[in-house]
């Protein structure tokens, strides 16, 4: 059977990661995290800064020695930064604060791009984002663009923040989410918008369930 591309972007906390690694295990494709690169990136470079300002005129010269990779294991996808399982510590709300930013940089994201361009060379991929059906593989076979209430996607990083450990209020993570959404969308490079021909899925009242059946519906399609 051919193998394709699938291109799962939308607003943070849609569910992208949980509906993408579904898709990809029960298709035996390779699922790619591509928010945990960007994170991995802000991790880096948030290391590099003992005072935890980000100097980017630092990190952007040191991107090349930035080696991210992922391993499946019975905790899911973990990712790799320079050989060091940091899966845990890219999810920090330090990181969080400082991601959209971080993502906003243009060489940090064409180093990125590059990256995922690579990954998805041999197809069979599954890859979840913000610009995969836009700018990483606007060739993609199928396009899914995700969206949901800002209050229901804060409900659910909120869950997923007290089930790690890390105590905060849900209305920073409202607020977090809230300028997350704006600070993707309105950056000057890549900025998060729907491709022209991405389906697009409004999941706010849909359980995982209901949400892949849509999706498998749309890639069973496109396999024949
Ligand atoms: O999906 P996430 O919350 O882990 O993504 C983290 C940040 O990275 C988010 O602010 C958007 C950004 N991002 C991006 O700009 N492009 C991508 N392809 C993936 C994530």
């Amino acid at each position: 059977m051919n193998k394709i591309i699938i291109a799962i972007d939308g607003y943070a906390a849609t569910g992208k990661s949980t509906i993408a690694k579904r898709i990809a295990k029960k298709l035996n494709y390779i699922y790619i995290d591509t928010g945990a690169m960007y994170r991995a990136v802000s991790y880096f470079g948030l290391q590099q800064s003992p005072e935890g300002k980000i100097n980017f005129t630092k990190l952007i010269a040191s991107l090349p020695e930035i080696k991210i990779h992922f391993e499946n294991s019975e905790k899911g996808l973990q990712t790799f930064i320079n050989g060091e399982n940091r899966s845990l510590q890219i999810r920090e709300s330090r990181v969080n604060e400082v991601v959209s930013v971080v993502a906003s940089v243009r060489e940090i994201r064409e180093f990125l791009v590059e990256q995922q361009r690579i990954m998805g060379n041999e197809k069979g991929i599954v890859m979840d984002g913000r610009d995969i059906g836009t700018v990483v593989f606007p060739e993609a076979e199928c396009k899914f663009f995700l969206t949901a209430a800002p209050e229901i996607r804060a409900q659910r990083r909120h869950k997923e923040q007290l089930e790690a450990g890390n105590n905060e209020s849900f209305e920073a993570v409202l607020a977090n989410v809230k300028s997350r959404d704006h600070q993707d969308s309105t950056r000057v490079t890549s900025p998060l918008t729907k491709a022209s021909d991405a389906i697009e899925v409004e999941v706010s009242h849909l359980t995982i369930e209901e949400v892949l059946q849509k999706l498998q519906y749309h890639i069973d399609k496109k396999l024949g």
